[in-house]
C-alpha cells in the first residue's frame, strides 16, 4: 500500500462502535481513511450516514476489489467469523472488536491469517482504548512478565462499584449499567465473567504466547456476591473486583483465571471505577506499571480500531513475537490458589477439597471459610458456582517467589560505581 494514498475500508456494523469509527473519520478527513461501504443487518434502520455508502449486502463488500481492509464490528460472533474467513480467503486485511468471535476461534484464525499473508489486528476486541496487545508484542518483546492484573470488564467494574460506594443491589447496579449501555448485549457475557475471559485469552496469547482454549481458563463472574462479602472486604479495609489474573509461577510455568479478588484499598486498581479498566503489569525490570483507561463506549473503542486500521496501512501485522516462549513456558491449573468462600449453609461446601483450611466462621458474624484450593479441583467441580456460595480470591492468591528474581536492588548492587 503507498503511504500517499488512502486505505479503503468495507465496515461491517454500524452500531456503539461502527458509528464512532465513522464520526471519527468523517470529522477528520486529513486521515489517510476512506469509508467505501457500510454492511448493516436491518435495512430499515434510518442512519446517521449517506444511504449510498450503506447496504446490507455482504458481497458488496468483501467482493470488491476496491476494498483494502475489512472493519469487522458487528454484535453476532458467527456471522463475524463468517466475514472475517471470507475477507482473508479475498486477500483482504481485518481489524476486529470482536473479542468473543476471537477467543472462541483463536487457533482457526490465526491458521486462515497466517495462510492468507495478510494482516489481523483487533486491539479494540481487549480493554476498547487501552493499547494493550501491542504493547505487550512490541514494546514488552523482551521481558517474560512476572504477572498480570486486569479489570478488562466495564460492566461488572461498574456494578461492582456502585455496590460498593453507594450500597446498590447488584440487580439495581445491573439494570444500572444495562440502561448506561455497559453491558453486552447479553449481559451474562459481563456478569458471568465470559467476556473478561474472552478478553483475557488474548492478553494471554500476546502476553506469554499462550493459546488457551476456552475451557482451560477458569472463570467465575460477580453475580453471587453477597451482602456479608461486600461487609468482611469493607471491615479489612478492602473492596471487591472481578480480577483476570496470570501469573508466572516458576521459570516454566504460568497459571491464569478470571474470578472475583479482594483489592487493597490503597492498591493501584482499587482506584479504578465505574466503567473504567485497567491492566496492572509485573515487569521483570520495570517494577509494576498501569494501564488505565475507558474500556468501552462508542469513540473510545472506535479509537483503538482507527489506530489499528493505520497500523495496517503502515504495513504492522502482529508477529506474535512471544510465541517461541511456548516452548520453554506452559500453561497449568495444578496451582494452590488462597480464597474466601462465603456460604449459607456449611455443609453445601465440600470442605476436603481443600488443600489447607485457614479458618470457618459459621456464626452470626458471617458464614465463610478461608483456605487454599488447587484451580484443577474448581475446573473440575460445580459446589462453588452455586448462587449460594461465593468465591472471591485473597488480595494475594498466589504465594510464590520464582527463582530467578530480579530486583532493582539488586540491579543496583551488582551495578559498579561509576
Ligand atoms: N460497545 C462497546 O463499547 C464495545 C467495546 C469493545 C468491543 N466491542 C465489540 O464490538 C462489536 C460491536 O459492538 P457494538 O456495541 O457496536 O454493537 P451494536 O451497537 O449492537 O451494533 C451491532 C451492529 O452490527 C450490525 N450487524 C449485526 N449482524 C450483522 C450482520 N450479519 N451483517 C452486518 N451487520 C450486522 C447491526 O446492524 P443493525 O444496525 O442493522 O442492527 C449493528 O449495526 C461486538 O463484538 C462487541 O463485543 C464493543
Amino acid at each position: 500500500m503507498s503511504s500517499d494514498k488512502k486505505i479503503k475500508i468495507g465496515l461491517f456494523g454500524f452500531g456503539v462502535v461502527g458509528q464512532g469509527i465513522y464520526n471519527i473519520i468523517s470529522q477528520q478527513p486529513e486521515l489517510p481513511i476512506e469509508i467505501v461501504k457500510i454492511c448493516v443487518k436491518d435495512s430499515a434502520k434510518q442512519r446517521a450516514a449517506p444511504t449510498e455508502l450503506i447496504t446490507t449486502n455482504k458481497n458488496e463488500l468483501l467482493q470488491n476489489s476496491d476494498i483494502d481492509l475489512i472493519v469487522e464490528v458487528i454484535n453476532n460472533s458467527d456471522a463475524a467469523l463468517e466475514i472475517v474467513q471470507e475477507a482473508f480467503a479475498n486477500g483482504k486485511h481485518v481489524v476486529s472488536a470482536s473479542k468473543k468471535m476471537i477467543a472462541e476461534n483463536l487457533e482457526s484464525l490465526l491458521e486462515h491469517r497466517a495462510q492468507s499473508n495478510v494482516s489481523f489486528l483487533y486491539e479494540a476486541s481487549a480493554c476498547a482504548s487501552i493499547p494493550l496487545l501491542r504493547n505487550l508484542d512490541e514494546f514488552y518483546q523482551h521481558d517474560n512478565l512476572k504477572s498480570l492484573k486486569g479489570i478488562v470488564n466495564g460492566s461488572t467494574n461498574y456494578i461492582l462499584t456502585k455496590i460498593f460506594e453507594q450500597n446498590l443491589s447488584f440487580e439495581v447496579a445491573l439494570a444500572k449499567a444495562q440502561e448506561l449501555g455497559f453491558a453486552e448485549t447479553d449481559a451474562s457475557l459481563d456478569v458471568e465473567g465470559f467476556d473478561a475471559k474472552h478478553k483475557w485469552i488474548e492478553v494471554l496469547l500476546h502476553a506469554y504466547g499462550i493459546k488457551l482454549k476456552q475451557e482451560q481458563l477458569l472463570n467465575l463472574g460477580i453475580q453471587n456476591i453477597k451482602k456479608q462479602d461486600v461487609a468482611f472486604a469493607a471491615k479489612n479495609n478492602q473492596t471487591i473486583k472481578l480480577i483476570a489474573y496470570a501469573k508466572k509461577i516458576n521459570d516454566e510455568e504460568i497459571t491464569a483465571f478470571v474470578l472475583p479478588q479482594f483489592v487493597d484499598n490503597n492498591s493501584p486498581l482499587a482506584f479504578v471505577k465505574n466503567e473504567f479498566n485497567a491492566v496492572q503489569i509485573e515487569s521483570n525490570f520495570a517494577g509494576e506499571q498501569v494501564l488505565y483507561g475507558r474500556g468501552a463506549g462508542s469513540l473510545p473503542t472506535a479509537t483503538a480500531v482507527i489506530s489499528d486500521i493505520i497500523a495496517v496501512k503502515n504495513g504492522y501485522t502482529y508477529t506474535y513475537p512471544k510465541s517461541k516462549l511456548a516452548n520453554t513456558l506452559s500453561f497449568t491449573n495444578k496451582q494452590e490458589i488462597a480464597v474466601y468462600v462465603g456460604f449459607e449453609n456449611l455443609p453445601d461446601i465440600p470442605i476436603n477439597e481443600f488443600s489447607k483450611i485457614e479458618k470457618i466462621e459459621d456464626s452470626k458474624e458471617g458464614k465463610f471459610i478461608i483456605g487454599k484450593i488447587l484451580v484443577s479441583k474448581l475446573l473440575e467441580q460445580q459446589w462453588w458456582r452455586k448462587p449460594s456460595v461465593s468465591l472471591i480470591t485473597l488480595a494475594e492468591p498466589i504465594a510464590v517467589q520464582i527463582k530467578k528474581e530480579y530486583s532493582r536492588e539488586k540491579e543496583l548492587a551488582e551495578v559498579a560505581p561509576m
